[in-house]
């Protein structure tokens, strides 16, 4: 007897008519027209019917602040909506956090991910705080949600592990705590030197302790600022390769277009994954300019073109940086479709995969995927394909962890009464259904 059975279901990679089998937790069999004859089914104690829509991996989010999250007009709000207030208002918000507060609102942001289909979360805490106040928390969130999300920290020095006192102390201190990964910001240390010296250091940490690395990299629109070239060449000099990721990248959007071809290489021999967060990048670079305004993300089709992995983000939930968002990496998708311009169909697809197959590899969570052996977990989309998925913000009809159904939402459709008209919209197009 079957836990559970999805049936006629859609894969991301276009097989119909698709049945998945679960049992204790794990799917055993995924095969075209497995339960399509109902009365030839294998017994299941649950069928979930797809009819024909999409059924995909969970979503996964490789970058995130969840200590910051839902924190929005806590003390105040950032009035000028700039990257540097965001961290200066951070910083006057810290002292005031309990442990309670921000476990709570940790939680209330996973209740919304889960809802969303998103099941796995990279999240940075800020180790600028001896009482390490937020890495306890994350901590404790991290195993209480452990049942229903992967939530995997960082271990972020947000004022600059060199620039701050004691935040080596304090990041050494929270890995030693249970955080997982080495986490930097070369770009906020005092010079670009200082910044160099950050990468090496925290480079050489991660090598000794066998960590994954995941750096706040060149943060900025400024063309000079290159500590993703350190950050590659130290990954190659210690063997990291494929176990470090740059985040945001966003200088790159700025750099000299020669430079940029003699980085790409550089990026992909050191196997490097970049994450870039659309939504932020676009609301927080180019704020020095007047006309043209520069969007600031990194240059996504060229990096997935020379052959580097890039994930989409949220970074940012309702906090000092952000005052928007809902965990909906649909939307972060979509977003990082139209900022890249990435409309062609491949491209489209790519951003499907930078909120779920990219992003896993980056966490290297275990047993993520639609085939037999992987765990089930599962989203069942109100789309019939990725790029649909993506258009429609598509509702999480089901989300399934582990075999059981965690979170249902109901199709989006709106009810109209024009005599001669169809009885309701669900966006989908004339004579596709
Ligand atoms: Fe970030």
């Amino acid at each position: 007897m079957l836990d559970l059975l999805v049936r006629n279901a859609v894969l991301p990679d276009g097989r119909r008519g698709v049945g998945i089998a679960v049992k204790d937790g794990r799917i055993v069999e995924v095969r075209e027209g497995l339960g399509l004859d109902v009365a030839a089914a294998p017994a299941a104690r649950e069928v979930l019917d797809a009819q024909g829509l999409l059924v995909s991996p969970p979503f996964v989010d490789a970058h995130f602040h969840m200590d910051a999250t839902l924190s929005h007009g806590l003390p105040r709000v950032n009035a000028s909506g700039t990257l540097l207030e965001g961290i200066a208002l951070w910083g006057e918000l810290k002292p005031l956090l309990t442990h309670d507060a921000l476990v709570e609102r940790a939680l209330a942001y996973c209740d919304w991910a889960v809802a969303r289909g998103l099941l796995a979360i990279r999240s940075h805490v800020d180790v600028c705080d001896a009482r390490l106040l937020a890495v306890q928390a994350l901590l404790e969130v991290k195993r209480r949600v452990a049942p229903y999300l992967d939530l995997q920290l960082v271990a972020f020095p947000q004022d600059g592990v060199l620039r701050a006192p004691g935040a080596w102390d304090n990041l050494t201190r929270a890995l030693a705590m249970g955080v997982d990964v080495v986490g930097g910001i070369p770009h906020f240390e005092r010079t670009m030197a200082a910044g160099a010296e950050s990468v090496r250091a925290l480079c050489a940490l991660a090598a000794e302790q066998g960590r994954l690395v995941d750096m706040h990299c060149d943060e900025s629109d400024d063309p000079h600022s290159r500590h993703v070239e350190t950050l590659a060449a130290e990954t190659v000099r210690l063997g990291l390769q494929g176990r470090v990721t740059g985040s945001h990248l966003t200088s790159m959007h700025s750099m000299d277009n020669y430079y940029v071809s003699k980085l790409l290489p550089l990026l992909a021999e050191a196997r490097l994954h970049v994450v870039a967060n659309p939504l932020i990048n676009i609301t927080l670079q180019g704020r020095h300019d007047t006309y043209p305004k520069r969007r600031g993300m990194t240059r996504v089709p060229e990096l997935l073109a020379a052959g580097v992995p890039v994930a989409f983000g949220h970074d940012c939930v309702m906090d000092p940086w952000y005052p928007l968002g809902s965990g909906d990496m649909l939307e972060v998708a979509a977003m990082g479709l139209h900022v890249a311009q990435m409309t062609g169909t491949e491209a489209m697809r790519a951003c499907f995969d930078a909120v779920t197959t990219i992003p896993a590899r980056i966490l290297g969570l275990d047993g993520y995927g639609v085939a037999p052996g992987c765990r089930a977990d599962l989203v069942l989309l109100d789309a019939r394909d990725p790029v649909e998925a993506i258009r429609l913000r598509a509702a999480r009809l089901a989300v399934v962890r582990a075999g059981r159904v965690i979170a249902t939402s109901p199709p989006s459709r709106a009810a109209l009464d024009i005599p001669g008209r169809p009885a309701f919209v669900d966006f989908k197009g004339v004579g596709l259904e």
